[in-house]
């Protein structure tokens, strides 16, 4: 009964020229757009995807190259500055440490753009310090060696860190941990991404120190 009703009703509505353009003709353009749309969608997913493939990026590759402390002195603060009798942190460090960074970008297609890079050093899992390198453009295929300084002054240290650092100066051998993060952007062509990246290494480094035989360089290295 409902089933004939509602027929009926369609059959009226096909009769008049309003809505023969709206069951005939609107669903069909609706239907032509929906199309289109997904079409593009699939093209453009499909371009991005042979573009990538294409361009086969790689990461740019970070290396601690060297790490030479030109200057260090440990000592005790200053009693006045002290908060309290028993202050943990009774020690300062000056030091000024030169990290040597190799950047490698092995990309055939792809140049980079190292917007920005930095290294965080610390002693015993306190930061003492950051150098931050001038931003360069690196060209396909391209090794680029930087330099920057951490120039550590009155940093704080405990009783105990202070200790175990003039007994690493004594043996000429440093423990430190380094982070070192880069922040790229990729460029092919006059194509340049909008978008950033990071990429990040973190290393255990030993460092000899300047009253070494051989100077202070680094000696030993695990990232
Ligand atoms: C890498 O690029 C820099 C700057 O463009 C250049 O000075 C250097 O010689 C290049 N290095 C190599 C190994 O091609």
């Amino acid at each position: 009964m409902a089933w004939g009703r509602s027929r009926m009703k369609n059959n009226n509505e096909l009769s008049t020229p309003a809505g023969q353009s709206s069951s005939r003709l609107g669903l069909p353009w609706l239907m032509c757009i929906c199309v289109a749309f997904l079409v593009l969608i699939i093209l453009t997913g499909f371009a991005i995807m042979v573009t990538v493939l294409a361009l086969h990026p790689h990461k740019p590759r970070y290396r601690i190259q060297d790490v030479q402390i030109t200057q260090l002195t440990v000592s005790n603060r200053p009693l006045q500055t002290l908060t309290q009798t028993s202050d943990p942190f009774d020690a300062v460090l000056n030091s000024n440490i030169i990290v040597t960074v190799e950047s490698y970008n092995r990309n055939h297609h792809l140049s980079i753009y190292n917007t920005r890079l930095l290294v965080i050093l610390y002693y015993s899992g306190k930061e003492i310090g950051r150098a931050y390198f001038v931003p360069f453009h690196q060209h396909r295929q391209n090794t680029t060696v930087v330099q920057g300084v951490v120039s550590i002054r009155d940093c704080e240290l405990r009783h105990s860190d202070s200790a175990s650092l003039k007994a690493a100066v004594a043996r000429n051998a440093v423990i430190l941990q380094s982070k070192l993060a880069a922040r790229v952007k990729f460029r092919h062509g006059i194509w340049k991404s909008s978008w950033h990246r990071w990429f990040r290494v973190r290393c255990d480094l030993v460092v000899s120190t300047i009253t070494a035989p051989t100077g202070s360089h680094l000696l030993y290295k695990k990232c």
